[in-house]
C-alpha cells in the first residue's frame, strides 16, 4: 500500500509495492501439449520473447503426472494431470497444443464445470464455433479486440496455409482490393505432424541409398534406380500411404463435397472468419503436399476488384505486417529469398513473383513462403497470451 498522502515512502516500501503490483497483474496460464512439435516451438518462442516473465505458468501432461515441470513453473514444480478438471479450472488461461481429440474430450466438460477462463488452442476443433475467434493478430487485431470486449473466451490458431496466405496478402484484403483468390499450395511435411516429417526423411534416405548403389552414375541410370526404390515395398510409407520423397501428394486431409479436400475448404471459411468479412470472398485452389520439412509455399492468383498499378500493389503488400517482405520479381532475389530454405525458422513471410497475369490487368500473380510452425501454428498463440496479459492486467 502507498503511505498516506504526504508521507515519504521508504525505498524498501517502494520496491515491495512494485513487486506486489507486478504479482497482482500476473495471470496464471496452464500449458497442455507443450512437449509436441507445435508446443515445443511455442515454448521456444515464449522463452526468446521473455513471455514467461509476466505469467505464472503451470504445465499439464497426459502421460507423466508428477514428473518435473519446465523451469518456468518454478523450482520443484511438477506436471499436473491434463484430465483433472479442477486443476485446469484453477487457470485463468489454458493454452492447448495437445490436438483436437484432447480439446473434444476436455473443453466441454470444463465449461460444464463452470470454468469461464480463456482457452487458446492450436487445434481446429473449435475454430468455426460462433463463440470462437481465429487469431492472427497482425492481420485481425481489430476482430480480436472486439471479441475480448464482447466477453469471448475461446481463441483458436488458424489453418497454417490460410494464416500464411493472409500474412502475405493481408494488405490487399484490408484495402478491399480482393474479388477472389486462388491458392495452389506446396505444403511441408510438418503440417501433417512430426511422425510424417521423420517418414519423409527416412524415404529420402532410401532414395539416396538407391542412387548411390545404381550400377552407373549417369542421370538416367540413377533415376531408374531411384524410381524402382520409390515403387518398392522397401519404401517406408506407413504415415503418408505413398512415397513423398522425390514425388508429391495432391491430397491433404479428408474428402469434402464438391470435389474439395478439407484443407481446400478451410481456405474460404477461415479466411473470411479471420477477416470478419460481411460478404464472403471466394478462396479456392488445390492443396499439395511436397517434400519440404516445415515451410508451406503458395502460388496465388488474385482477382483484384480493379486495375491497381503494380507499384501500389507492392507498397500495399509491404504494409501488410512488419514481417511481410516484398521480393523483387527477378531470378536472383527469387531463388535466394523466396524459398523454404531461406524462410525456415524465421518469422519473415516473403511474397514475390508479383506481376499482372496475361488474363488481364485485374489478375495478379504472386508466390509466398512461410514457416508452418511459426506464423502457421505457434506464433499467433504466444502473441494471444501477451494480448490477454494486457487485457487482464
Ligand atoms: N493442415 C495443415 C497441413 C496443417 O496439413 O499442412 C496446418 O494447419
Amino acid at each position: 500500500m502507498r503511505p498516506p498522502f504526504g508521507m515519504a515512502e521508504s525505498a524498501i516500501g517502494k520496491r515491495a509495492r512494485r513487486v506486489r503490483y507486478h504479482l497482482d497483474r500476473m495471470i496464471n496460464v496452464g500449458f497442455i501439449g507443450w512437449r509436441g512439435m507445435v508446443g515445443s516451438v511455442l515454448l521456444q518462442r515464449m522463452r526468446e520473447e521473455s513471455d514467461f516473465e509476466g505469467i505464472e505458468s503451470v504445465f499439464f501432461t497426459t502421460s507423466n503426472v508428477g514428473g518435473q515441470a519446465p523451469p518456468e513453473a518454478g523450482t520443484g514444480a511438477t506436471l499436473l494431470d491434463a484430465y483433472d478438471l479442477k486443476a485446469l479450472a484453477a487457470c485463468q488461461v489454458l493454452v492447448s497444443c495437445q490436438g483436437g481429440d484432447y480439446t473434444g474430450k476436455v473443453y466441454g466438460d470444463l465449461l460444464k464445470s463452470g470454468w469461464r477462463g480463456y482457452w487458446i488452442d492450436a487445434a481446429s476443433t473449435l475454430r468455426m464455433a460462433d463463440d470462437a475467434v481465429i487469431i492472427l493478430d497482425p492481420v485481425n487485431r481489430g476482430v480480436i479486440d472486439a471479441a475480448l470486449q464482447n466477453g469471448i473466451k475461446t481463441y483458436v490458431g488458424g489453418n497454417c496455409t490460410v494464416s500464411l496466405m493472409l500474412m502475405a496478402l493481408g494488405g490487399l484484403f484490408r484495402e478491399g482490393l480482393v474479388e477472389w483468390v486462388s491458392s495452389m499450395t506446396y505444403q511441408a511435411a510438418s503440417g501433417a505432424g512430426a511422425a510424417k516429417m521423420l517418414e519423409l526423411m527416412a524415404q529420402m534416405d532410401r532414395l539416396t541409398s538407391a542412387a548411390k548403389s545404381a550400377p552407373k552414375s549417369d542421370a538416367l541410370t540413377v533415376e531408374t534406380a531411384v524410381t524402382a526404390m520409390q515403387r518398392s515395398a522397401e519404401m517406408p510409407t506407413a504415415e503418408f500411404g505413398a512415397p513423398l520423397a522425390g514425388s508429391l501428394l495432391a491430397w491433404i486431409d479428408k474428402e469434402m463435397p464438391a470435389g474439395q479436400t478439407r484443407e481446400e475448404w478451410k481456405g474460404e471459411t477461415e479466411t473470411n472468419k479471420i477477416l470478419g468479412t460481411s460478404k464472403t470472398i471466394p478462396v479456392d485452389g488445390i492443396c499439395v503436399r511436397i517434400g519440404t520439412l516445415r515451410c508451406h509455399s503458395q502460388a496465388i492468383t488474385v482477382k483484384l476488384t480493379k486495375d491497381v498499378p503494380m507499384a501500389d500493389v507492392e507498397s500495399i503488400l509491404a504494409s501488410t505486417t512488419p514481417w511481410t517482405k516484398v521480393v523483387p520479381n527477378n531470378k536472383q532475389d527469387t531463388i535466394i529469398d523466396l524459398t523454404p530454405t531461406a524462410v525456415t525458422g524465421t518469422l519473415t513471410v516473403p511474397v514475390g513473383r508479383l506481376h499482372k497475369l496475361r488474363m488481364g490487368p485485374e489478375y495478379l500473380g504472386a508466390f509466398t513462403v512461410g514457416d508452418q510452425l511459426l506464423w502457421g501454428a505457434a506464433e499467433p498463440l504466444r502473441r494471444m497470451v501477451r494480448i490477454l496479459r494486457e487485457h487482464l492486467g
